[in-house]
């Protein structure tokens, strides 16, 4: 059940039968305040503008208009011709029943699905995932889990850094540390130590710069013993990386691994389609397009360089043949990207450059989304205290660690292993919402003490409101399955609290929209504070409270449980029977 497409459905109906242009927008929204009903058509002001009307008049010939027999309760205007519409209970109350039915709490499954083709995660495989990684991983695979819930086709594209000149480097050290008889998996247990190791020979180390070199010739020329320890060295980081991807609970698989070397042999052509459609050009010896779009600070185009005066490729004609490929081969509709807003120019630049030249459909959207950075408590890029980079890994096990200590301070009979398994639950998870819940688009601080505090927006927060809702029905001996009763709102709290569940698929559609997960962190976050409210202001178990009351306000709790779960889930985090 989506009210506001079908409130915004009804009251375009009511625009064009008052006679007003078909693309008259209502500008149908959840009501802010308290008093204003619970949804606002607030389109009757800007339309009597256009029509040089009274709005208010305008207004009253739109709820002359609007058909809401049943679905609203009553409908008001207020001040100069916003419409207020409050919904009618039973109609919640029925809502809610079928919503109960079903596995998907009435969320729909779309009726138009799309292709998505979501890039995200992506790390670099000359050295170990980062803090860095972080933000694109888990809100990429937050956006994907709520797309493929709407019913959207979604293919994940793991476009992982596994080419290119530092690869000389890493396998001349390689092939070196394997005939000193060291074992691969063992040489690149620490991959961050390894590059450091490489980099150093290949300053310092007589010779061993040109072999690197020789190594990243021979690669590209296809050498097949070359090749050989070059999928060995990517194997076994991507095994590091999918470590990580299982303790955080993100969707990524070897089969969506579609890194910057699947493209190779795609990058001459771009290079000449780009040169015969004359938007290529020579420059110092390198390939270029002059893009008239963009002007750099002395007022000239800018440039975008595609193939460097030594032949060799860069990042952008990488990405014009990804781009190629997921519009044509993939045939997406839309093309997700998630990096940090550092990237945002580059992507700007590939996006006219590919439109120019023909490399994506004209339907398929190109929609870098960018977000800020994790800074530490001193306001500065989150490093170690020697300044050093994070180690994803490193940065969980200490998240579990935390969660164990705060799990082990709380009263409970809980055994040891039961205890382990919550706290690693609420450790990734704390981490990830803290994340998810802000915009992504800012930077935000990482702080411990308020990601894994019970109050508050977090994950042990609504974590901790799932559990309660379990143990109503434990102790309530009654198993919400068997529960048939009609649903009753009479309390102001079980009103508000039907209407917040009935919105769950808005909330959804508006992280589909524009990738946005902070807008279902925060829906969330209400609904158990909501339920929090209703819990003190409704007795349910209560001794007098007659059965058909009980049962009502049971589905409820049932109802509230079951969102938190989904809406967790869709969030990749995890929730416990108990805590
Ligand atoms: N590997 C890149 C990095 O770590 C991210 C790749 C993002 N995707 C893309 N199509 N360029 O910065």
């Amino acid at each position: 059940m989506n009210i506001r497409e079908l409130l915004t459905q009804k009251a375009q109906a009511a625009m064009i039968a008052a006679g007003l242009p078909e693309d008259t927008n209502p500008a149908l929204t959840p009501s802010k305040r308290a008093g204003f009903g619970d949804y606002q058509i607030n389109g009757a002001m800007g339309a009597a503008k256009k029509l040089k009307t009274n709005p208010r008049e305008l207004a009253q010939k739109l709820v002359d208009n609007l058909e809401l027999d049943g679905i609203a309760s009553e409908i008001e205007i207020a001040g100069p011709g916003f419409i207020n519409i409050h919904l009618n209970q039973d109609w919640l109350a029925d809502a809610l029943s079928t919503a109960r039915e079903d596995a998907r709490l009435g969320v729909s499954v779309r009726k138009n699905p799309q292709t998505v083709v979501v890039d995200y995660s992506a790390p670099n495989l000359a050295k170990e995932m980062h803090v860095g990684h972080l933000r694109s991983s888990i809100i990429g695979d937050a956006v994907v889990r709520a797309l493929e819930f709407r019913g959207d086709k979604v293919i994940r594209q793991n476009h992982i850094g596994d080419w290119g000149t530092q690869f000389g480097m890493l396998l001349a050290h390689l092939s070196d540390q394997l005939a000193a008889n060291e074992i691969a998996e063992t040489a690149l247990s620490d991959l961050e130590e390894f590059y450091r190791a490489a980099k150093k020979r290949f300053d310092d180390e007589e010779g061993f710069a040109d072999r690197a070199r020789d190594y990243v010739v021979k690669l590209q020329g296809g050498d097949e013993q070359c090749l050989a320890l070059w999928q060995r060295f990517i194997d076994i980081s991507l095994k590091h990386c999918e470590e990580v991807y299982e303790k955080l609970n993100v969707t990524l698989k070897r089969e969506d691994v579609m890194g910057e070397s699947g493209y190779n042999d795609d990058l001459a052509n771009v290079v000449r389609e780009l040169q015969e459609q004359g938007l290529a050009v020579e420059d110092q010896g390198a390939q270029v397009v002059f893009l008239e779009e963009m002007k750099n600070k002395e007022g000239e185009p800018m440039a975008v360089i595609i193939q460097k005066s030594g032949g060799g490729y860069l990042y952008s004609t990488t990405d014009l043949a990804a781009m190629r490929y997921r519009s044509f081969k993939l045939d997406a509709d839309r093309i997700i990207i998630f990096t940090d807003n550092r990237q945002s120019l580059h992507f700007n630049q590939i996006q006219i450059v590919g439109r120019q030249a023909g490399f994506i459909r004209e339907e398929t959207t190109y929609e870098h989304c960018p977000f800020g950075m994790m800074l530490g408590s001193d306001g500065k890029p989150f490093k170690t205290r020697t300044g050093g980079t994070i180690k994803l890994a490193e940065l969980l096990e200490e998240a579990v660690e935390r969660a164990e200590k705060l799990m082990s301070e709380r009263e409970s009979d809980l055994s040891e292993s039961e205890m382990k398994e919550i706290a690693r639950k609420v450790g990734i998870g704390a981490v990830k919402f803290a994340d998810l819940s802000k915009n992504r688009t800012s930077d935000y601080t990482f702080n411990w003490d308020h990601m894994l505090s019970f109050d508050g927006a977090t994950a042990p927060y609504l974590q901790y409101a799932y559990t309660r809702v379990q143990s109503i029905f434990r102790k309530a001996g009654v198993d919400a399955a068997t529960l048939t009763d009609n649903i009753k709102l009479e309390a102001e709290q079980e009103k508000a609290l039907a209407l917040k569940l009935l919105q769950f698929e808005e909330v959804v559609d508006q992280v589909i929209a524009d990738a946005y997960p902070h807008f279902l962190c925060a829906y969330l976050f209400e609904l158990a504070s909501q339920y929090m409210s209703f819990y003190e202001a409704c007795p349910v178990l209560k001794e007098g409270v007659e059965p058909a009351l009980k049962n009502s306000r049971l589905m409820l709790c049932d109802l509230v449980g079951r969102t938190l779960k989904l809406g967790l889930d869709l969030l990749g985090i995890e929730v416990t029977q108990q805590m």
